[in-house]
């Protein structure tokens, strides 16, 4: 064994020989590279140098008393993979060489006797290697730390997403229900100011909301013609108790300040961030699908009547004609039905008209008696349960 001449961060390199002539003409050899030349007699003190030593190339004899070139080779194969192993051979044992330069034991093989460039240029070549198989440890090493850490802030972020997403649900859901509050505490004045409209909203919302949903409307459409059935009449709270609440015919003067109810309750809803969606539902509760001039208050026709409108109108129709009112009882579902088809197409949008009519002949009585059992709860909660 010698020791080493150079400063500890120079590459070590380890020349593993059991005639120490040899091993004195290597280490010559080297005196001028900027390497640390370590040497050992034996395969076994060769592992022993290995434990102790940082030593990145090691050029091995093949043939040795005891343990073989190939065989300690194959040795640091497993037990220092990273070293860099060179073989020194005789011409009498190039297959043996051959053999383990092709089952990967070995980097490159040299015979005996060396040139002396071509050993040196070997063995800078072979510290070459290394040092590239060490960066690319090294950065397997760092891109493994760095996966990692972008997994952990990943994962990190997605639970901060989902308590966030959770947060924010519960909240729309306080912010609905006290919206839904709002609404019905508004129709609720309304219907309050005639004592035989009580619940009137209420039912053309559960009504209009259950036509559209046979329209095949989607929820967030008809949760928009719930709330605007719920509110249609509001405009109502402007006109005088004196109108709304009288049981004799109401006088032309009368009947055209009430036709303002649209209008009014259009203008009521305006100034209302979240129910702007609802004021032209409003406005066109009253206007006749023909255009014509019984409807109110623009004389739209058709299409250009809101969708929520045309369902609600029906919706109307059918909550009317279906409650007791001071001046007669209330009507049997089919004396509506009939009233409802032959108004198709006239006051009533026929796809509208239609689908209400299936639904009485498909439900009969029980389409009028289930609307009181909406469950609002559940609606507030965003789970569509319509009866
Ligand atoms: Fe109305
Ligand atoms: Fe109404």
């Amino acid at each position: 064994m010698s020791l080493p001449a150079l400063s500890s961060d120079a590459p070590g390199i380890l020349f593993v020989d059991d005639e120490v002539n040899i091993l004195k003409a290597i280490t010559r050899l080297f005196r001028k590279e900027p390497v640390r030349v370590f040497t050992a007699s034996s395969a076994a003190d060769a592992l022993a140098m290995l434990e102790v030593e940082p030593i990145q190339v090691v050029v091995s004899d093949q043939r040795m008393p005891g343990v073989t070139g190939v065989k300690l080779l194959a040795e640091l194969r497993e037990r220092f993979p990273s070293v860099v192993r060179i073989l020194l051979t005789g011409n009498a044992e190039i297959d043996v060489a051959v053999d383990a330069i092709n089952h990967g034991q070995i980097y490159r093989m040299l015979t005996k006797p060396w040139d002396d460039r071509e050993l040196r240029a070997t063995v800078r070549q072979a510290l070459e290697d290394w040092s590239m198989r060490d960066e690319i440890r090294r950065l397997n090493v760092l891109a493994k730390a760095q996966n990692a850490e972008l997994i952990e802030m990943n994962q990190l972020l997605e639970r901060k997403v989902d308590a966030r997403t959770r947060e924010l649900a519960l909240k729309n859901q306080e912010l609905r229900k006290a919206y839904l509050s709002t609404v019905r505490a508004l129709s609720e004045a309304v219907d309050a100011k005639d004592p035989y409209t009580r619940g009137h909203s209420e039912r053309v919302g559960v009504y209009a909301s259950r036509i559209a949903r046979e329209l095949d409307c989607k929820p967030a459409f008809i949760e928009r013609i719930y709330l605007s059935g719920l509110l249609h009449d509001i405009g109502k709270i402007g006109i005088p108790d004196a109108i709304i609440g009288k049981t004799d015919r109401l006088t032309p003067e009368e009947y055209a300040l009430m036709k303002r109810h649209p209008e009014i309750g259009a203008r009521i809803l305006e100034p209302v961030d979240f129910l702007a969606d609802i004021v032209p539902c409003v406005r066109h509760h009253h206007e006749w699908y023909d255009g014509s001039t019984r409807g109110y208050p623009d004389q739209l026709a058709a299409s250009e009547i809101p969708y929520p409108s045309r369902i609600i109108l029906v919706a109307d129709t059918v909550e009317a004609m279906t409650s007791d009112r001071p001046y007669r009882k209330a009507l049997p579902l089919e004396r509506v039905v009939e009233e409802i088809a032959s108004y198709s197409g006239t006051q009533f949008d026929p796809t509208v008209a239609s689908a209400f009519i299936r639904l009485a002949e498909r439900e009969e009585d029980a389409f009028i008696e289930t609307a009181s059992k909406f469950d609002i709860e559940a609606f507030a909660a965003g789970e569509w349960k319509l009866p």
